[in-house]
């Protein structure tokens, strides 16, 4: 039998644990935390994500703010506006969604914004940070993702943990995550990988971060694998909105084979979110 990890519910219960902290926070007359997130153009994906994170924002009774700049800002004036936002005293988070413009540099601006406040995990002192058992602000998704499988009670210590995938802020710190705090036994694979299913087909679990929609397809895994797909590509297709969401995984037919797995979208997505809640509420409490 397969169990859908269901992304969605988990992150629901996250935010309800934490709107009760935000009450309590209140009724004490302490601080409540506040999360600015940064959004530069119009890329239509990265507007429904800073659309969900602040509406998150408003189902747990935390305050936000929405800083929208056009395509053409400088880099400069960018990098001006993370200055002003990371010396605001009542701003507790900030997170400048990604990917910015072609003449805007992501790690630039990224490292630029103060670790304290860093509630994306992206920063180098946030990604050090995990080599700790008591980590600072941890990268959204992978913490995301540990989470989920928490809270499903899946086994890690001791299992082979194959992730596809060696980017800086999902891959390469799940990769910390799941060997050091959780003492799997981690592969790491990634676009040049020769022959990838060799790899797959021995996970016990399988974490897909490539942005390649469908890459994973039934005969790369073994029975009884637990799937995480992190990958969501916008697909041309003949409905309202134009497109459709499509993972890294072949969801109809991995699913026959897989133990637990999560769906695309209400997989990862959501848990992203709760993770970023979760730093706010940290962020807050160390800074006040
Ligand atoms: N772009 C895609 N995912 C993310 C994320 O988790 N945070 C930010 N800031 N940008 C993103």
């Amino acid at each position: 039998m397969t169990t859908i990890l269901d992304g969605k519910k988990i992150a629901n219960e996250i935010q309800s644990e934490i709107a009760k902290e935000v009450e309590e926070i209140k009724q004490d007359g302490k601080k409540i935390p506040h999360l600015a997130a940064i959004l530069v153009g119009d890329n239509g994906a990265s507007q429904t994500y800073v659309n969900n994170k602040i509406k998150a924002c408003k189902k747990v009774g935390f305050e936000y703010t929405l800083l929208q700049y056009p395509e053409s800002i400088r880099e400069e004036k960018l990098l001006a506006n993370v200055d002003r936002i990371n010396e605001d005293e009542d701003i507790d988070g900030l997170i400048v969604q990604l990917p910015l413009p072609d003449h805007i540099s992501g790690v630039k601006v990224t490292e630029h914004i103060s670790s304290a406040k860093d509630v994306d995990g992206f920063t180098n002192v946030n990604y050090g940070r995990i080599t700790s058992k008591k980590p600072g602000l941890m990268p959204a998704t992978p913490f995301g993702i540990q989470e989920l499988l928490n809270r499903y009670e899946i086994d890690i210590k001791g299992k082979h943990c194959v992730i596809v995938g060696n980017s800086r802020n999902v891959g390469a710190p799940m990769s910390t995550i799941m060997s050091y705090h959780e003492n799997a036994t981690v592969t790491v694979c990634h676009i040049h990988t020769q022959d990838l299913a060799l790899f797959t087909r021995q996970a016990d679990i399988l974490i897909v971060a490539t942005g390649q929609p469908g890459l994973i397809t039934a005969d790369m895994v073994k029975e009884g694998v637990v799937v995480v797909d992190v990958g969501i590509t916008r697909i041309p297709a003949d409905n309202p909105r134009g497109y459709m969401l499509k993972g890294d995984v072949e969801f109809e037919t991995v699913k026959f084979k897989a133990s637990y797995i999560t769906p695309v979208p209400g997989g990862v997505g959501p848990m992203t979110i709760a993770s970023l809640l979760l730093n706010t509420l940290k962020a807050t409490r160390a800074r006040h």
